[in-house]
């Protein structure tokens, strides 16, 4: 009964990594996924989160029972404060709900599957979300799959390897009113470009004026500018005014959690009422999806984010991790101003986050991959956090090759 059943793509990012598996060669690199390495090009686990595991291993009161299908209320609380701000004026209201997901994908997943159910039917609009153009490329898959329609909005220029502001703006005072748009709360992937916040006062101002609802993506708390405020703030913005919005959250990239699986979806709401009845909601769209969420991640998080000395101890942790990737741009920038490769590469340490959108091409991504054992996705995006000094020069002389040849 399978037998017509084809062979799916590998997917366009975790299938860089399949590839990067296959291949034997020793000088191979992985700058595909978004994922840490060390300076040595190891997975890191924290500091703090193996403390925090100790912690939880040591305590003999816990337990193994099934979480509530909301997730570790603490763990909620904690990561609505962490995102909104410990002095929040929605959370301090009870307008706040959040539910512990599975990690950004399950929290953005969630918060689809409620607004294809929940998100008011004054007009057909509703059921559209925007996303940038270019965005991550799991997105649309995502807000496809939960029913929703997806249209994009202008972002990358790729002339300037900037922000198209001109265009994202006419974009969305053409959307309908009532229309969903997704925004990266920062540390844009996979352009590393991100609006000022002015810029993002303007597009707050925009989308409120016309009734354009905010989901915020918010993978990245930290690895921007190394500050957990400083990134949030295009979110508490948004949150200042009063208005609704949803934000999934990520644990996977700052505190280093990617196979924990562990992220959260806040929906803020006009009051504590219409809160606890969202959530209600919610709790019918995980049940029959996947019960409950896991709780050892939860765990980890709540132990570090509850405990001053281990928060400030992830901060040190994270700041560190944000300033090896921007050692890694300066030292990529160099080596290629080095070789005297054609071109502008001053976008290598303006972008911001994990990632350089570097504007080469899929036959120049493919030449790359198959001479020099460098793996990354075709659209010509890099994990800066793959790279490491001993491997920059190696990638240096692939895209020196790729850009002359
Ligand atoms: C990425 O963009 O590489 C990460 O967000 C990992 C993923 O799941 O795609």
């Amino acid at each position: 009964v399978f037998g017509h059943v084809a062979q799916a793509p590998e997917d366009p990012i975790l299938g860089v990594t399949v590839a990067y598996n296959k291949d034997p060669s020793p000088v191979k690199v992985n700058l595909g996924v978004g994922a840490y390495r060390t300076e040595e090009g190891k997975p890191l686990v924290l500091n703090v989160v193996r403390r925090a595991e100790q912690l939880l291993l040591n305590d003999p009161n816990r337990i193994k029972e099934y979480l509530p299908i909301t997730g570790l209320a603490e763990f909620n609380k904690l990561s609505a404060k962490l995102i909104f701000g410990q002095d929040s004026p929605a959370i301090q209201e009870n307008r706040v709900t959040t539910v512990q997901c599975l990690s950004g994908t399950g929290s953005l997943r969630v918060g689809a599957e409620f607004l294809a159910k929940h998100y008011h039917k004054k007009s057909c609009f509703q059921h559209t979300i925007y996303i940038p153009l270019p965005t991550w490329g799991n997105h649309p898959k995502v807000f496809t799959i939960a029913g929703l329609t997806v249209k994009t909005y202008r972002y990358y220029d790729p002339a300037t390897r900037g922000l198209n502001f001109q265009g994202l703006l006419e974009d969305l005072s053409a959307a309908p009113s009532g229309a969903i748009v997704l925004l990266h709360a920062c540390a844009h992937n996979p352009t590393g470009v991100d609006p000022t916040l002015d810029q993002w006062e303007h597009i707050r101002q925009l989308m409120r004026s016309k009734g354009l609802l905010p989901f915020f993506d918010s993978a990245y708390q930290g690895f921007a500018s190394g500050s957990l405020d400083a990134d949030a703030q295009p979110v508490r913005l948004f949150v200042a005014d009063g208005g609704e919005l949803l934000a999934a959250q990520s644990y996977a990239k700052n505190m280093g959690l990617y196979g924990e699986r562990v992220g959260a979806l806040s929906i803020v709401c006009k009051t504590r009422d219409v809160a606890v009845r969202v959530e209600s909601q919610l709790k019918l769209v995980i049940r029959p999806m996947y019960s409950n969420p896991p709780i050892h991640g939860a765990s980890i998080v709540a132990t570090i984010l509850r405990d001053r000395e281990m928060y400030g101890g992830w901060t040190i942790e994270l700041k560190a991790m944000a300033d090896r990737i921007i050692s890694m741009r300066t030292q990529l920038h160099e080596a290629l101003l080095a070789r005297g490769t054609p071109g502008d590469w001053s976008h290598i340490i303006k972008q911001i986050g994990m990632f350089t959108f570097t504007g080469l091409n899929t036959d120049q991504v493919a030449f790359m991959t198959k001479e020099y054992h460098i793996y990354m996705t075709s659209d010509g995006r890099i994990s800066m956090a793959g790279l490491s000094s001993r491997t920059v020069p190696h990638l240096a002389d692939a895209i020196h090759a790729a850009v002359t040849g």
